[in-house]
Parts: structure tokens; C-alpha cells; sequence
């Protein structure tokens, strides 16, 4: 039963400033995820190690040399932390970076070499990938999201649990969280969902859940929930419904 979950950059990072992790959120993410390592894919978003350097180099929009080198290796940065620790939470995981393996077609992902991924799963490696900027046939270079990852990823290998993980306890409506979402609830709440706090180039609440209800109407259902509440990761990987469901009624 494969598993995919996303940590959003803003449990790992502070994303108010610039290159700022949260190194005891870190290490407290990587234990709950030891608590249930088995055939989970982690995607983590760039927070503040991606969003300052892409907005100022006014990516995706310009085409920057500078830019790309500078925000992939500052999300590597980012990374290379979240892998550390979860080597000391006694996980074995591997850094998979998205610019290497993925081609976008116009801010969508177009290829994605699965094979080395695949193969982490089937010998107990976690893979671990994150938001990234990417090379994209259409517009030479763009921003891959964490959430666009998890969606292609929730395709790719048909997951029977995808979660997202953010600092607030699902998608809020007047402060409250919804317990569930479909695309026919869209329309009457979209103006009331909140902005995300801080930089965001990828679109905060409203794009995750765009990706999210996209990935709904192929027949997967996922769960937005609070990652920064004690005990919510170990429960959003059992597969309970946690914070918001966005599902498809059949
Ligand atoms: C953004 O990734 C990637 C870059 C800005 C390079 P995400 O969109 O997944 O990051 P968070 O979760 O919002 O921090």
C-alpha cells in the first residue's frame, strides 16, 4: 500500500525569512514519520529556502541562470536536513530532486523518471523529494510545487493514502476547518479561502487544493490536515480522515 505525504515548507521553515529552518519541527516531523516508514513516498515543500531566492529572481516568470542554480541548491539545502534527520530517527531515506528528474510542458509536469524512485520503494528507501525549480519545454524553466508532486505521484503509484500536511487544520471556512470537499463546494467557498502567510510562489491553500481536487475527480481521494499538531502525521499515515477530505462523490 503505497503512501504519499506532504510536509508544506511552512512546518520545516519559517517562511516570513529567508533561509530559516525550524530544525526542532525537523526532527520532531522525521520521528513521527519513523513511527510508520513502510511504503511512503515524503515530498516536502521549499518554504523559505524556496520562495525568497525564487521571488527574487522573479521566477518562474523570468528566466534566470542565477536564479535556478541559487533556489535548487537552497531547497537542496532544505533537503539534505530533512534527510539527515530521518536518518537519526533510524529511517532510510535519499534525496530525489525534481529538477534532475522531471520535465514540465508549460508549468505542468510532462516526464518524470519513476524507475530509480520504484526502486527505493521496493528495496525499504523512502524517497524523499521537494518543491524544486524544473526545465520546462514550453517556457525554459519553471517551479515544480510540492503538491503538484504529490498528485503525480498519487497517480503514478496509485496510492491508497495521500496527505498534505500544513500549519493549519485543513481548509478553513470562517476560521472553522471543512471536514470534506468536493468540486461542486468550490465555487461558494473559493473567495473565503485563506492566503498563505508569508512568500508563496505556488499558490498556497487555493493551489493545493486545485491540485488536490484534480487528483479527486481520477478517483483518489487525499486529506489536508494540521502537520504542526503532535501526533496528526502518524494518523494522516494510518489513513484517518484528518482535517479536510477532498474527495469526488462517485
Ligand atoms: C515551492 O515548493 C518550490 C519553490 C519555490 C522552488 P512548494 O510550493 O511545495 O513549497 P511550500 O510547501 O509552499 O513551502
Amino acid at each position: 500500500m503505497t503512501k504519499v505525504l506532504k510536509i508544506g515548507g511552512s512546518i520545516l521553515t519559517d517562511k516570513t525569512r529567508d533561509n530559516a529552518a525550524r530544525r526542532d519541527e525537523i526532527s520532531r516531523v522525521a520521528q513521527e514519520i519513523a513511527a510508520r516508514p513502510e511504503d511512503l513516498v515524503l515530498v516536502h515543500g521549499a518554504g523559505s529556502f524556496g520562495h525568497f531566492p525564487a521571488k527574487r529572481y522573479g521566477l518562474p516568470l523570468c528566466f534566470s541562470p542565477e536564479g535556478l542554480r541559487v533556489t535548487h541548491a537552497s531547497v537542496a539545502r532544505l533537503n539534505d536536513l530533512v534527510v539527515k534527520a530521518l536518518s537519526r530517527a533510524g529511517v532510510d531515506s535519499l534525496p530525489v530532486h525534481p529538477l534532475s528528474c522531471i520535465l514540465l510542458s508549460n508549468g505542468r509536469i510532462d516526464s518524470f523518471a519513476l524507475e530509480p524512485l520504484k526502486a527505493m520503494l521496493k528495496d525499504g528507501l523512502m524517497p524523499v523529494l521537494h518543491g524544486d525549480v524544473a526545465m520546462d519545454a514550453t517556457r525554459k524553466a519553471g517551479i515544480v510545487s510540492g503538491d503538484q508532486l504529490v498528485t503525480f505521484l498519487a497517480r503514478a503509484l496509485q496510492a491508497e493514502v495521500v496527505a498534505v500536511g500544513c500549519d493549519v487544520d485543513g481548509v478553513l471556512l470562517s476560521g472553522r476547518p471543512l471536514s470534506e470537499i468536493t468540486r461542486v463546494d468550490l465555487p461558494a467557498i473559493e473567495c473565503a479561502i485563506g492566503e498563505s502567510a508569508g512568500v508563496d510562489v505556488t499558490g498556497g491553500m487555493r493551489g493545493k487544493l486545485q491540485e488536490l481536487l484534480n487528483l479527486a475527480d481520477t478517483g483518489i481521494d487525499s486529506v489536508i490536515f494540521n502537520a504542526a499538531r503532535r501526533g496528526n502525521i502518524v494518523c494522516a499515515l494510518r489513513g484517518e480522515s484528518i482535517g479536510t477530505r477532498v474527495w469526488r462523490p462517485n
